[in-house]
């Protein structure tokens, strides 16, 4: 597999092999999504939705494609529940912006989970302290998996909007999406999916979800930095006020008031991201002929060898679940920093991350400054694993 990914050709600095365990961060691109974008600058380039001249015309048409081609990938219903995006982190301040925040008023609660990135939090915190409204945080059971009973209560309580991420960037927690779903639309919740941890990892259904919105980045499925998604139900789209105002969004500007374009486009204002776009879409083309459902096998493997090899080590605590569990494993080495670990580690060509993720309230909840995590695409193996195996106990051997 990493013969499609030309950085895997390359060696680090210290002339090692690279062995990258940071996928979760942001996966490595392979070559044909580089080559698609390298074609678009180089043959085909002009911006979209304005020009009626060839290129123009080329770079629009192949713009609205990905955009069907990003709908039939989520089997969302209608390629105009698809808005385009700069990444997560935009997708979810679009709709904390424009649909949850003029819905709030003083006294209200909006719930969020104790596993959330802090791009699922912060925008959320923020609605509330300018409407004067509670952020409530569900809690989780002592595994790290959601505590559902807790989440029912507050959602019983008249929550206005509840967003969860599909998987946990820190502690790989899968959690069960549809059930969720389904319990917070008992209680008219509409619900909000961050699937950066999930899109490039198993196949997602919006419709079998039933969510209303759900979000994700290019970056994190073999595409480019960037660019995003935003994918929300008709309605809801419709109802909402765009986030941003600019060009490509209007259908006509004057004086006195304006009108803009049906969805999606009136919430893509601005040049868009087209070559991240077109990139995009070779992503998810090249994740789609590989089978998402063969890249879930093969990342479950490796993530059940790597605890294995790591529950073996007794100077290894690791966090979180075994069960429900993405590729993602976050572990502290005993008396071993994992900023310095990850720094040992870099030496011998292994890239893993350590810090607090991006999820510091959950590492509140785990009573930890910082973790190191490991996180598999499809183009790890086992020998990686060994590798840093092997690593930990050279670091082990060193700090101690
Ligand atoms: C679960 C989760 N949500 C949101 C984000 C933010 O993604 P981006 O920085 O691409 O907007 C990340 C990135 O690590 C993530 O892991």
């Amino acid at each position: 597999m990493t013969n499609h990914f030309p950085i895997f050709s390359k060696h680090t600095p210290l002339g090692q092999p690279l062995i990258y365990l940071d996928s979760a961060a942001s996966t490595q691109k392979p070559q044909v999504v580089i080559d698609t974008i390298t074609d678009f600058y180089t043959n085909e380039y002009a911006s979209t939705g304005r020009g009626s001249y060839w290129p123009a015309n080329a770079a629009s048409a192949k713009y609205e494609q990905v955009r069907h081609q990003v709908a039939s990938f989520l089997n969302a219903k209608s390629d105009r529940e698809i808005v385009f995006t700069s990444g997560t982190t935009d997708a979810i301040n679009k709709v904390a912006r424009s649909f949850v925040y003029p819905t709030l008023s003083p006294g209200d609660c909006v719930v969020t989970t104790t596993m959330e990135h802090h791009s699922n939090y912060l925008p959320w915190q923020q609605i509330c302290k300018e409407k004067k409204c509670e952020l409530v945080v569900a809690p989780l059971n002592q595994n790290g998996i959601l505590n559902t009973l807790a989440l029912e209560a507050q959602l019983a309580k008249g929550a206005k909007f509840l967003a969860l991420t599909a998987v946990s960037n820190v502690l790989g927690t899968q959690n069960d999406v549809t059930a969720i779903v389904s319990l917070a639309h008992q209680y008219d919740v509409p619900v909000l999916v961050d699937a950066a941890q999930a899109v490039a990892h198993y196949t997602i259904d919006v419709q079998a979800w039933d969510c209303d919105f759900l979000v994700f980045s290019g970056h994190k499925c073999y595409g480019s930095t960037g660019v995003g998604v935003l994918y929300g139900k008709t309605d809801y789209l419709a109802e909402m006020q765009p986030a941003n105002y600019g060009g490509g969004m209007v259908q006509k500007v004057n004086t006195i008031d304006s009108s803009f374009r049906p969805i999606p486009h009136k919430h893509e204002a601005g040049t868009p991201n087209v070559a991240g776009v077109i990139g995009l879409g070779a992503a998810l083309e090249f994740l789609q002929k590989k089978g998402l459902e063969n890249v879930y096998e093969h990342e479950q493997a490796l993530t059940v060898y790597a605890l294995n090899q790591l529950a073996a080590m007794d100077s290894v605590t690791i966090y979180g679940s075994v069960e429900q569990r993405g590729p993602v494993i976050s572990f502290n080495l005993d008396g071993v920093h994992p900023h310095d670990l990850s720094t040992f580690l870099n030496e011998q060509g292994i890239c893993i991350r350590a810090g607090h993720h991006c999820a510091q309230p959950l590492m509140q909840w785990l009573d930890v400054a910082a973790t190191a995590r490991v996180s598999f695409g499809m183009y790890n193996t086992k020998v990686d694993i060994d590798q840093l195996v092997a690593g930990l106990k050279s670091a082990y051997q060193f700090f101690r």
